[in-house]
Formats: C-alpha cells, sequence, structure tokens
C-alpha cells in the first residue's frame, strides 16, 4: 500500500453533502487515504462518487456506524488518524415520522464512533482528530431579528435537531472528559447536486419538471439560511486542516430566503429551462399543512470563520440554484433511480395521505 501521511475515515461519504466532501479530499489531498464509511441507506448513494471511485487513495467500506463490532475492524484494519463525521439521519419531517431511528443514528452511532476513536487513539492522541458535522438547527428557530453565533445556547424542536444536538455535545463531553481532540461545525441548510428530492430544493425542482404540485408548508414564510454544498465542503477542508482542536464554527450562506420566494425563484428558472410560459410553473404552487413545530427563521452568523480562517461563500444564490437546476436537468438518471421504490411510498406519507 502506498505510504499516505494521513488514513482519514468519512462517514456518510454516500450522502449528499458527505460525496461533495470526499471528492474534495480524495482529489485535493494524493497524499491522504480516505476511507468512505456508509451504510447506504435509502439516502447513500454509490454512484454520487462514480468521478472518484477508482482513485488510488479511496477506499468504500459499507458499515452502520452503530456496530460496534465493525467500526473497531475498521480501525484495526486502516488505524485511522482522523474522522470526519457525516453520517446521520438527516430529515426533519422523516424525524417526524420515526424518532427513533434519528436517535439510533445520530446519538448512538456518533457515541459509539467517539468509544472506538478514543480506545484506539488514547495511548497518543498526537496528530488525531475527530471531526464532527453538525447543523444550525441545533439554536432552534430565531423571529424575525437576530442571528445564531457559537455562543447562542442550543435549544433544539425537531427529533432531527434535538438528535444531533445531543450528539454534539456528545462530542464536547469527550473532548472534556478525555481531551479528545474534536472539532466541531454547524451548517445552514445546503443545496446543490446530489441532493436527495425529499428536501425543499431538489423537490421542488422534480416537481416542477412533472408537473406536480409543489407542497409549500404553511403560508411558506419559513425562512432558511442557504449555501451551496461545494462551498460548506471548502469549509470543512479549512475547519479540519487549520480550526482550533475544541473549537466550534458556524458555516453559513450569509443568504436568507422564504421558502415561498425560493419556490418562485426556482419556478423563474424552470420556466426558461423548459420553454413554458413565464408563470406557468408557479400555478403549481399548492400550500399544505403546516410542519408540527415548524422552526420559522435560521440565520447562521459565520463571522468567526471568516475571521479566524479566512473562508467565504463563493456563490450566489442565483447562480448556485441555475447550476443546481442545470444538473438536476441533466441527471434525470440519477433522480430516477433515486426516486423509485422506497421514496415513493415515503411521499404518500407525506404528501398524499396526510
Ligand atoms: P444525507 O441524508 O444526504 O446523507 C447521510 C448519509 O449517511 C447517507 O449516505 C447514509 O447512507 C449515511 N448513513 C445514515 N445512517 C447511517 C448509519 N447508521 N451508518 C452509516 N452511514 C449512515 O445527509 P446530508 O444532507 O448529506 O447531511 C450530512 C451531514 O451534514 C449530517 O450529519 C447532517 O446533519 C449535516 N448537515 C446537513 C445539512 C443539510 O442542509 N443537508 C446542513 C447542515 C448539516
Ligand atoms: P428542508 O429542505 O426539509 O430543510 P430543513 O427543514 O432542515 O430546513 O426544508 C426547508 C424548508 O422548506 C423548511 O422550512 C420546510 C419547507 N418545506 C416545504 O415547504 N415543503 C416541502 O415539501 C419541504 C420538503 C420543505
Amino acid at each position: 500500500m502506498a505510504n499516505y501521511s494521513k488514513t482519514i475515515m468519512i462517514t456518510g461519504g454516500a450522502g449528499f453533502i458527505g460525496s461533495h466532501v470526499v471528492r474534495l479530499f480524495v482529489n485535493q489531498y494524493p497524499q491522504y487515504h480516505i476511507v468512505n464509511l456508509d451504510a447506504l441507506t435509502y439516502a447513500g448513494n454509490l454512484a454520487n462518487l462514480d468521478d472518484v471511485k477508482n482513485a488510488p487513495n479511496y477506499s468504500f467500506e459499507k458499515g452502520d456506524i452503530t456496530d460496534e463490532a465493525r467500526i473497531k475492524a475498521l480501525f484495526e484494519q486502516y488505524k485511522f488518524d482522523a474522522v470526519i463525521h457525516l453520517a446521520a439521519e438527516s430529515h426533519v419531517d422523516r424525524s417526524i415520522m420515526d424518532p427513533l431511528a434519528f436517535v439510533r443514528t445520530n446519538v448512538m452511532g456518533t457515541a459509539n464512533l467517539l468509544h472506538i476513536s478514543r480506545s484506539f487513539w488514547k495511548d497518543n492522541l498526537e496528530g488525531k482528530l475527530f471531526y464532527h458535522v453538525s447543523t444550525d438547527e441545533v439554536y432552534g428557530s430565531l423571529g424575525a431579528e437576530g442571528f445564531f453565533t457559537e455562543e447562542t445556547p442550543y435549544d433544539p424542536r425537531s427529533p432531527y435537531s434535538a438528535s444531533k444536538a445531543s450528539s454534539d455535545h456528545f462530542v464536547m463531553a469527550w473532548y472534556h472528559t478525555y481531551d479528545m481532540p474534536v472539532i466541531l461545525s454547524n451548517c445552514s441548510n445546503n443545496y446543490g447536486s446530489n441532493h436527495f428530492p425529499e428536501k425543499l430544493i431538489p423537490l421542488m425542482i422534480n416537481n416542477i419538471l412533472h408537473n406536480k404540485p409543489l407542497p409549500v408548508y404553511g403560508k411558506g414564510e419559513n425562512v432558511r439560511d442557504w449555501l451551496f454544498v461545494e462551498d460548506h465542503a471548502r469549509a470543512i477542508d479549512t475547519i479540519f486542516h487549520k480550526g482550533k482542536v475544541g473549537g466550534k464554527y458556524n458555516i453559513g450562506g450569509f443568504n436568507e430566503w422564504k421558502n415561498i420566494d425560493i419556490v418562485h425563484l426556482l419556478c423563474n428558472v424552470m420556466d426558461k429551462k423548459l420553454g413554458r410560459a413565464p408563470g406557468e410553473s408557479a400555478k403549481l404552487i399548492t400550500y399544505v399543512k403546516d410542519r408540527p413545530g415548524h422552526d420559522l427563521r435560521y440565520a447562521i452568523d459565520a463571522t468567526k470563520l471568516n475571521k479566524e480562517l479566512g473562508w467565504k461563500p463563493s456563490l450566489q444564490f442565483e447562480e448556485g440554484l441555475e447550476k443546481t437546476v442545470d444538473w438536476y436537468l441533466a441527471h434525470q438518471d440519477w433522480v430516477k433511480a433515486v426516486t423509485s421504490g422506497d421514496y415513493q411510498k415515503y411521499y404518500n406519507e407525506q404528501y398524499i395521505q396526510r
């Protein structure tokens, strides 16, 4: 085997954000061996990584982060220097349907990874790092004013955000209790290619294309801060290499949008791309029953990351959204593959039967 300067386990690398992080690390750091550990749940898709699957510094291992024996065996085999942990159940609506799956993966899985990492690293922590990727949703919901900073107290309100908040607390508990070298980042909503079409933007693109109703929850007034996924991957790269151990960094796009405005923007872009009359796609907008406990507004203050480590978003939202629409239109095989089977069952439960 080649002599790599680091061997890094990236968990959840077959998912949306994870696949962008794997691609960036495999291409940018040929001196690192990148091992992608993923259970390949409904959200994991190895086709996301077709372009790097034969790279000499890339390996894939199927496995569940809650499986103690499997993770230990991988640590024995690869002697990881670092973990970048993205594997998670990630969709709020699914967490409302099946909360315990979120506790299992996000809480138990993270604690399991921490426990095993420490058992292999504890005699020599030098050069080791456990990087935990988390969300701004741990901070709860904002009113019309204000931003989440790294000091904002946690106030999670959905089973998803509660499970992520819990995992963040375990990560910091390992730092304080065992001196485990950890870093934590909390990012706002991502968008871009390979995004599973259960989330707002890819779901709306898919429904516009197929002339299906566009289900806007409540009044569409909820606000999210959107970041292009490749900018998130760059932020993770920056924090992994330059962040302070024990530190916590907020990542955001300085880019707040009301849901209904995004849906209109997508309709306009799609009308142009599909040669429809202006306003045609917007006729599909359908207001539906609100999500229970729907957080009103998320807004990240990413000043610390910008000032300390020099990171900033690279793309304007309109440009990123158009790139995203183009990717979906050019990758209909990918969409068809991920929306067959189980997706239809989920879609019926979430949108048709309620
Ligand atoms: P995703 O749902 O697209 O991908 C999750 C990946 O984890 C999939 O490949 C899945 O197969 C894998 N996975 C799930 N359970 C597993 C288990 N038990 N063992 C091993 N692998 C498992 O998620 P995403 O949107 O790419 O999010 C990745 C991470 O980033 C998550 O931790 C999420 O909380 C966080 N995050 C996401 C966003 C966002 O906007 N999507 C924003 C901020 C933070
Ligand atoms: P989502 O993409 O699920 O991300 P999150 O809930 O983690 O922020 O949803 C983004 C916003 O869009 C959120 O306010 C809920 C809303 N939404 C809809 O209005 N309709 C939908 O079909 C979906 C999936 C989301």
